[in-house]
Order: C-alpha cells, then structure tokens, then sequence
C-alpha cells in the first residue's frame, strides 16, 4: 500500500518529526505542499498534515487538497498544535465530505510553541512531539495502513 502524506511544518518542524516516525513503518512519500506537486491518484491513501495556526490547518494545505485530492481516495488527518487546536482537521473533513473520501481516522499530538507571548516564558509544550508521541502517531499510521487495506480487499 502507497501512502502520500502532504504537509506543511515550519515552526520547529514538530509535524514532519511525527510523519518521519509514520513513514519509519509505511511506504510514504512526504510531500512539502510549498514545494511540489503530487500525482495523488497514484496512491492508495493520503494523508495532510498541519502544525496549528490561528486554530486552523495552513492554508496551504486546505489550498493543496481542493486543488489536488481526488475524487472518493481515502485520507487521514495529523496535526501538532500547542495548547488550543481549535477547529484542529474540521476544514479538511469539510474538503474530504465534498469530494466523497472517506476520513479513516486523524491524529493530533502537541508540538513545541514559541509563538507570541510564549516565547517570553520559554515556550509552551517543550519536548513535544516527545518519544511516547511518536511511538502514538507509529502505531495510529498502523491503523490507517489497516483499515486501508481491509478497503482496498472489498
Ligand atoms: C503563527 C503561529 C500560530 C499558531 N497558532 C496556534 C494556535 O492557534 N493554537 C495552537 O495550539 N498552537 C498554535 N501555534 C503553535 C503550533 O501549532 C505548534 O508549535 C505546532 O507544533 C507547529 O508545527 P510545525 O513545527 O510543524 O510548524 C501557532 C504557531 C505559530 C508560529
């Protein structure tokens, strides 16, 4: 089973960490939505993957799958967010419902926040994305890669 997860992770990199941990157990190509575009039809599955800004995924993501998400290809959701995610993956559901793909399941872990304020005191949620979140977001692609192939067999 191929996978393409299609992200955008600029703050301290804390979402490519967690897709570099999935991909460590799965065929995934990760694909930097600022830098290239994807053939995603090609693949089985594809995931978008997001730090939190402003409560909401990037744009550049949600831009990336109304252009580019086909039509019924299963998707799954990943984000890093520091203390307040917010509307976290509802606008990518949103996508996914209008092009009739169905959601196999989403994963969110905290990520380091120095934004604003915080960097005043240092950051906010420091370590994160920690060992035991990788180990977390190893076994969710697991699940996904699962719940795929029993897709894929029907
Ligand atoms: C401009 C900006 C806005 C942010 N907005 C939020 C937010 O609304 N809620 C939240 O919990 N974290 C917010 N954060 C923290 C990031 O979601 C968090 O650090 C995330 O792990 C960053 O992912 P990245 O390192 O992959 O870019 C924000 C960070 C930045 C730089």
């Amino acid at each position: 089973m191929k996978t393409a997860i299609c992200y955008y992770s600029r703050h301290h990199g804390n979402t490519l960490k967690v897709l570099q941990a999935m991909a460590d157990v799965g065929d995934i190509d990760l694909i930097d939505v600022t830098k290239q575009k994807a053939a995603l039809a090609d693949y089985d599955c594809v995931g978008f993957a997001s730090g939190i800004y402003g409560f909401e995924f990037q744009k550049a993501v949600v831009e990336f799958a109304h252009q580019q998400l086909p039509q019924s290809k299963p998707v799954f959701f990943v984000y890093t967010y520091g203390g307040a995610k917010g509307n976290g993956a509802k606008t990518m559901a949103e996508i996914a419902a209008e092009k009739n793909c169905p959601v196999l399941g989403e994963f969110s872990c905290k990520g380091f926040d120095t934004f604003g304020p915080f960097k005043l005191v240092g950051g906010i949620a420091k370590g994160h994305p920690n060992e035991k979140d990788m180990e977390n977001a190893r076994r969710f692609y697991q699940e996904i890669q699962a719940a795929c192939e029993g897709g894929m067999k029907r």
